[in-house]
């Protein structure tokens, strides 16, 4: 990951930066261009600068990238990016934009991107800067486990707003920073393929990255410990696996936090098979990534410690493996969750909910949470309803669901609140059990319906981010592959203190 630098002006510019200038809507340009200040690029005076970018015909569109001819290559390169009306996703779509070009003309040498923010309609203030920085990190993310040795990166993006100096201005870029490495790092752990990514080495990634941050503790549970406290889900979904299931549970517990203690549980299936009931093989690949709930609830409390957030919150993960052999499940098991409810099996590819429901248990009856939030890519008709950017948001309470929609916004990740309709509680009928696993459509919903009562009556809200959570090709900050999502979402509201209520009406 590059460095990232905040600087209040232009720097002088060498042989090894890149430019970006950005271009709003019907090609205007940011003041600094044409004005005595940008002296400090003698080589492309503003006004050369002007006409060459109208004459490659960028107009601004967000996410639209024209290399404009220099001079002597000092810089090595000046690339016109288009920011649109300069609104927080255009400014994303910018930065990500400027990153990726940027990272092409490093394997030519570049090492540095000079990151100009500040549009013709307004100086980037904090919120800029923050999404600046995080898609910044994202956008020129990559993963890559080749025999070859990788291609040079850029060292440093050097980001450039002339409110820099302001210290509200100055913790964004390092919260942006904070999260673009946790998101970052929630990525890596989705892109590992499951030849490697068992659940004994998600856990043991979980302790190497958050047991040595302050006021965190990590502990993991094994098959036996699962045993002796009940797991019977999780132990169920990861018996057919010659990996074993562990549970990992992280907590953040800062001196001086409130009462509430938010617990985050993520599905952690590091690959779905199906099991028993296998899937076909067109899909199954992509189910390596059927571990990013549990991704960016760790990767949520990575931030919010390293920040010091001052609220105590825990991330739960059961990892299994769901897989095929002697000792899988089978449809018609009946298994006893944490708390003593029991499923019935019918269709042993709805595993996640048979995990996430021990994980809501043991949160509830032995951690002491106050509100639940739980990710999971969790159905596949979540995907086809909201498609691969958006996520399904269900919740016991308004003021939950409207906390964690503001939440996402911020984030600039897409959440669309789905309804818990009662109707089709009696699909969830078993003969021989509180619940049948697989109780039909609307399959998302019925989900959801299935992991209710695990909450009990705490508030409790489900993310269904089986379309975002992984990607299929490149946009914007979004990478293919792995995209981290949840994890900005689940940080904003923990930074928002959490809340569980509407927010209070304003008063005059
Ligand atoms: N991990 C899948 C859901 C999924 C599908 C995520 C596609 C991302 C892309 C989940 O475990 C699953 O298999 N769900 C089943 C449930 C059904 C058997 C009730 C599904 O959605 O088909
Ligand atoms: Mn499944
Ligand atoms: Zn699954």
């Amino acid at each position: 990951m590059p460095r990232v630098d905040l600087l209040t002006s232009l720097p002088r510019l060498g042989e090894d930066d890149v430019l970006a200038v950005p271009v709003g809507t019907d090609a205007t340009l940011p003041p600094w261009l044409t004005s005595p200040a940008f002296g400090t690029l003698p080589a492309v005076p503003g006004r050369l600068l002007a006409g060459a970018l109208a004459d490659t015909g960028n107009t601004g569109r967000p996410g639209t990238v024209t290399n404009l001819p220099v001079a002597g290559r000092r810089p090595r390169s000046v690339v016109a990016v288009g920011i649109g009306d300069g609104t927080l996703p255009h400014l994303r779509s910018y930065v990500a934009t400027a990153v990726r070009r940027a990272q092409t003309l490093a394997e030519h040498g570049a090492t540095r991107l000079v990151l100009p923010l500040d549009t013709a309609l307004a100086p980037a203030g904090a919120d800029e800067v923050r999404a600046a920085v995080e898609a910044a990190l994202l956008g020129g993310y990559r993963f890559r486990e080749t025999s070859k040795p990788h291609p040079p990166r850029l060292a440093t993006v050097a980001v450039v707003a002339t409110d820099a100096a302001d210290p509200a201005v100055a913790a964004a870029a390092r919260a942006g920073e904070v999260t673009g490495h946790a998101v970052a790092w929630a990525r890596d752990l989705v892109n590992t393929p499951s030849n490697t990514k068992d659940p004994a080495w998600l856990a043991g990634q979980a302790v190497e990255r958050l047991a040595g941050l302050p006021h965190v503790t990590v502990t993991v549970l094994g098959p036996e410990e699962l045993a002796a406290g009940g797991f019977g889900g999780v132990l169920a979904v990861g018996g057919g696996s010659a990996s074993p299931p562990r549970l990992v549970i992280a907590s953040y517990a800062p001196p001086g936090a409130g009462a509430s203690h938010p617990v985050l549980v993520g599905k952690g299936i590091t690959f779905d098979t199906g099991g028993i009931s296998i899937k076909p093989n067109a899909g199954m690949r992509e189910m390596k990534t059927d571990m990013a709930g549990g991704a960016a609830v760790l990767a949520a409390l990575d931030a919010a410690a390293r920040l010091e957030l001052p609220v105590a919150v825990t991330a739960v993960v059961p990892a299994a493996e769901n897989a095929v052999s002697g000792s899988s499940y089978r449809p018609a098991d009946v298994v006893r969750h944490v708390g003593g409810r029991t499923t019935e099996v019918q269709n042993t590819d709805a595993e996640g909910r048979m995990v996430l429901a021990d994980g809501l248990a043991h949160a509830r009856l032995s951690l002491g949470a106050t509100v639940l939030v739980d990710v999971a890519t969790l159905t596949g008709a979540m995907k086809v309803a909201l498609g691969t950017r958006t996520a399904g948001l269900y919740a016991t309470t308004d003021g939950l669901a409207g906390a964690l929609g503001t939440a996402a916004l911020h984030a600039g990740e897409q959440v669309w609140r789905m309804p818990l309709a009662e109707e089709y509680a009696e699909l969830l009928h078993s003969d021989v059990a509180d619940a049948n696993n697989a109780p039909g459509n609307p399959g998302g919903t019925t989900a959801a319906i299935f992991l209710r009562p695990f909450a009990g009556d705490l508030p409790w809200a489900h993310l269904d981010v089986a379309g975002p959570a992984r990607a299929a090709s490149d946009d914007a900050e979004v990478v293919k592959g792995g995209t981290g999502f949840g994890a900005r979402t689940l940080l904003r509201w923990l930074e928002a203190g959490a809340p569980v209520d509407p927010a209070p009406a304003t008063t005059h």
